[in-house]
């Protein structure tokens, strides 16, 4: 049946759907369910308690969490009928890199509590899905590593700007040799925010010596130590813990920055308008409206609330990319129709990570990239930069 189809009924997101039922009429299910709660319950079935809490967990009372997500439904979008939709493209291009959706996976620090090698299985299924990877500051595995596991697929490497300018330096000079195509500078994690549930376990990861790899691979942080971290965990370990974030950090560290790498800076953390200005100032490429996935501010703004306004701001400058309660296709529509140029998705892929290693992750995104490519079809659409502002309208 499948060799009889019509080519007019192809695209990403009808083959995906056609092989699930397909299956389904042979008796086998999705291994990484579909729906997104019984995606996360699956994974809180297989993680520690911990390290279910630790991804799950917002700030405080984590109501920008919740909001995040509950603020898609405040944007309804508007279908177009009869237009032809047979041959449609869901690939965008941004600093160079083609990638197969306007879709990034968030970074995600410590993922090794959710499985011992979940920084190389996120690798290895952005390879698979053309999803690109941001890897985290924050990973066990070193960025080298992570980039020998991803040849010459697209990536980015997300950075926590500490205290020591020559280990930040340091880590930016690897993420470019390493072949990272652009900068993450995460902005709004200069402290770490009040986790009610990570603080109710006495439970960061960090502190057990995970997530570290890049600081303990690092020439200049190794310099700073009197013994190796193989010689002395401990110390290494705090040391490390003590250069993720500056609370000094500042707009002329950014200014600095940019003058010193060849690669693109991406400012993630944008809420405010007035930032989307002073981040263009200081020589910011790009910005991600995000607030960490509402994990340091309980009672910030929700993401997508704050996107129009940052639009007004940077929108004919600079791409802007949108990060925060992506759930499913209609969400990846709305923000772009909103204005962001892409989007970053987090907690969904790392419960695919906990249910299939590298084939949940690839699952997860092929399942957003197919919902998003029918509902692109079904909005009467081929690609997404025909996703203008007068396709979402306010609920
Ligand atoms: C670190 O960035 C975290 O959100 O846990």
């Amino acid at each position: 049946m499948d060799s009889e189809m019509p080519d007019n009924y192809g695209g990403f997101g009808p083959s995906r759907q056609r092989s699930i039922y397909m299956d389904g009429l042979a008796g086998r299910l999705p291994r990484v369910p579909i729906v997104m709660d019984r995606l996360e319950a699956a994974a809180q079935a297989v993680l520690t308690p911990e390290a279910f809490d630790y991804v799950a967990g917002a700030a405080g009372g984590e109501r920008t969490a919740r909001h995040n997500v509950a603020e898609f439904d405040r944007w309804h979008l508007v279908p177009r009928m009869l237009r032809d939709v047979h041959e449609r493209d869901t690939r965008v291009e941004l600093f160079g890199s083609t990638f197969a959706a306007p879709l990034l996976f968030a970074p995600v620090g410590a993922l090794e509590v959710v499985r011992p090698d979940g920084d190389l299985a996120v690798a290895r299924a952005s390879v698979a899905t053309a999803v690109p990877m941001v890897a985290s500051t924050l990973t066990t595995r070193s960025l080298e590593e992570i980039a020998a596991a991803m040849g010459t697929a697209p990536r980015w490497f997300q950075l926590y700007w500490g205290p020591d300018r020559d280990l930040n330096l340091s880590l930016v000079g690897r993420a470019e040799k390493a072949g990272f195509s652009a900068l993450v500078v995460t902005l709004d994690t200069r402290i770490i925010g009040w986790r009610d549930r990570d603080l109710a376990r006495g439970y960061l990861p960090f502190l057990g010596g995970i997530g570290l790899g890049n600081y303990f691979s690092d020439p200049v942080f190794r310099s700073r130590l009197a013994r190796p971290p193989d010689e002395d965990l401990p110390a290494a370990v705090l040391r490390a813990t003590q250069m993720i974030g500056d609370p000094t950090f500042g707009w002329d560290d950014v200014r600095f920055l940019t003058e010193r790498t060849s690669l693109p800076v991406v400012v993630k953390g944008i809420l405010h308008p007035q930032d989307a200005v002073q981040a263009m100032e200081a020589g910011a490429n790009g910005l991600i409206v995000s607030n960490h996935g509402g994990r340091q501010v309980d009672g910030s703004v929700p993401a997508l609330r704050a996107l129009p306004k940052v639009m007004e701001e940077a929108g004919q400058r600079i791409p802007v990319l949108y990060d925060g309660g992506i759930r499913h296709g209609a969400d990846i529509a709305k923000a772009i129709g909103l204005g962001a140029r892409a989007v970053l998705f987090g907690r969904p892929y790392v419960w695919g990570l906990a249910v299939g290693g590298e084939d949940g992750v690839s699952a997860v995104a092929h399942n957003l990239i197919a919902d998003f490519d029918l509902t692109l079809a079904l909005c009467g659409l081929t690609r997404p930069s025909e996703l203008t502002r007068d396709i979402v309208v306010p609920a």
